[in-house]
């Protein structure tokens, strides 16, 4: 008796579960049809390493980045080329549909595209930093799997070409963000490119 209950009741909540996984993703706006996916990709996930994923990620780091687009505050050279007029013509409440639709679809899936021993390099720079140069553990504000939070981005299953060329940008200060120039300036070109082969295969 006590079994079947439990199994009722575990039934109940799957159900529950799946049902709101179903209704969690908002229809994809108009916009998002029509011009983002063009270079982001269908659901968020693009099909080029120039362009991110916009998948799962979370809402407060999409809805500060596309402010920071529309105010010119992130300046790097892509930033300024493909985004600035992006998000400039957006209006407040598609802004609010865009992040509410690509932190709800499902996040990339890491490929294993670059060579083991890379990967194997840039692991250890994510769970542990390098001490003698000042770099810290990316996990510890970006999450053990690398799935963000708040306004910590998820950086897991990006395309490892864009992480590179973010985190050069932070370097030079490009793009300007003083937690982020604190945690990578004094990491060389080589560091970056083993710590993206680590997060492109998670
Ligand atoms: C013509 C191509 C193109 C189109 C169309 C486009 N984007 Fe982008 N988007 C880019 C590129 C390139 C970047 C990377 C900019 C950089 O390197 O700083 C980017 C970056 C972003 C980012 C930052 C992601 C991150 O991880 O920091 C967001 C958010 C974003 N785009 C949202 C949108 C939305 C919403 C739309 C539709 C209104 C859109 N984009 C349309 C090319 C495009
Ligand atoms: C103290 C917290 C903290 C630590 C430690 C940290 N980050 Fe970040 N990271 C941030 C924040 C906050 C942002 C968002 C910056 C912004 O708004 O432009 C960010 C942004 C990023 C981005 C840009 C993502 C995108 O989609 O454009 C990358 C890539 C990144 N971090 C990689 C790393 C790596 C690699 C490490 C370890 C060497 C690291 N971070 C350590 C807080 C941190």
């Amino acid at each position: 008796m006590m079994k079947s209950i439990a199994a009722l009741s575990v039934a109940g909540l799957l159900t529950g579960v799946s049902a709101m996984a179903q209704t969690s993703v908002p229809p994809e706006p108009d916009i998002v049809t029509d011009t983002c996916s063009v270079c982001h990709g269908d659901e968020g996930i693009s099909p080029r390493a120039r362009f991110p994923n916009l998948a799962a990620q979370t809402k407060d780091y999409l809805d500060a980045q596309l402010k920071n687009f529309r105010n010119h505050m992130r300046a790097d050279p892509d930033a300024v080329a493909y985004m600035w007029r992006q998000a400039g013509a957006l209006t407040t409440s598609s802004m609010n549909e865009i992040v509410a639709y690509y932190s709800a679809v499902p996040p990339p899936k890491g490929s294993a595209g670059e060579s083991a021993a890379l990967v194997a390099a840039g692991k250890q720079i994510y769970e542990h930093g390098i001490q003698s140069e000042d770099v810290p553990a990316c996990g510890a504000c970006h999450g053990a799997a690398g799935a963000g939070m708040a306004a910590f981005p998820r950086i897991a299953g990006q395309h490892p070409e864009y992480l590179v060329a973010q985190l050069r940008a932070f370097r030079s200060k490009a793009r300007d963000n003083a937690i982020m120039y604190a945690n990578v300036q004094h990491m060389t070109d080589d560091q970056m490119r083993e710590v993206a082969a680590y997060l492109a295969s998670l």
